[in-house]
């Protein structure tokens, strides 16, 4: 039997992937029902260090794709680029690393600074407001990761010129 220790490795990145998606998501929706406001930026804190995860997950993924494609390519006629699924697939991983790297960090950060200042009591009049402003944008960064990650798994498993069939 020929086995594949970086398609083991993908497999296992995307295992710490999805992880990092779901605690994020459920510790989000933690941090919205706490009413201790002290609670609520312990939780955000707990957020943020699983968050640490996602590059390193993100990063194994990319160093394991581009050893799955040299695997699968080995020998073969075409080039990597002829399978459009892949194609697609890369393309909707940089779209979700971009929002992961640069929308979502950024709007945790400016909730839990307008948390903070609520709880030494210097937070501005309208921070309430800012602060159903950025959950709303947290559940569309949320929704946006999530839809990707799932379209992606759709496309590697069911892509062209892969395993055929539905079940
Ligand atoms: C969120 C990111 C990713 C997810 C969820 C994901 C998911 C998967 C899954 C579920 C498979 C197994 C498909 C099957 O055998 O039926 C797979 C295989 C594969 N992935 Fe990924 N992947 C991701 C990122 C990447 C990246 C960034 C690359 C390339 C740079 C890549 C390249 C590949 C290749 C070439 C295979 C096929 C391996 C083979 O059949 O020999 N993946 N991926």
């Amino acid at each position: 039997m020929r086995v594949s220790i970086t398609f083991v490795f993908h497999l296992l990145s995307i295992g710490t992937l999805m992880t990092t998606l779901v605690a994020g998501f459920i510790l989000d929706r933690k941090i919205r029902r706490e009413p201790d406001i002290h609670l609520k930026i312990y939780t955000a804190g707990l957020s943020k260090s699983i968050g640490l995860l996602s590059p390193v997950a993100a990063i194994l993924l990319l160093l394991t794709g581009i050893a799955n494609i040299h695997n699968r390519f080995l020998g073969y006629p075409s080039e990597w680029y002829s399978e459009g699924w892949l194609v697609a697939k890369i393309i909707l991983y940089a779209v979700m690393v971009f929002n992961g790297m640069f929308y979502g960090p950024g709007l945790m950060r400016g909730r839990l600074k307008v948390l903070r200042s609520q709880a030494e009591q210097s937070a501005p009049t309208n921070a309430d407001s800012q602060i159903r402003s950025y959950n709303t944008q947290i559940t569309l960064f949320y929704a946006v990761q999530i839809m990707l990650f799932l379209l992606i798994v759709y496309i590697s498993v069911f892509g062209t010129a892969k395993h055929p069939g539905a079940i």
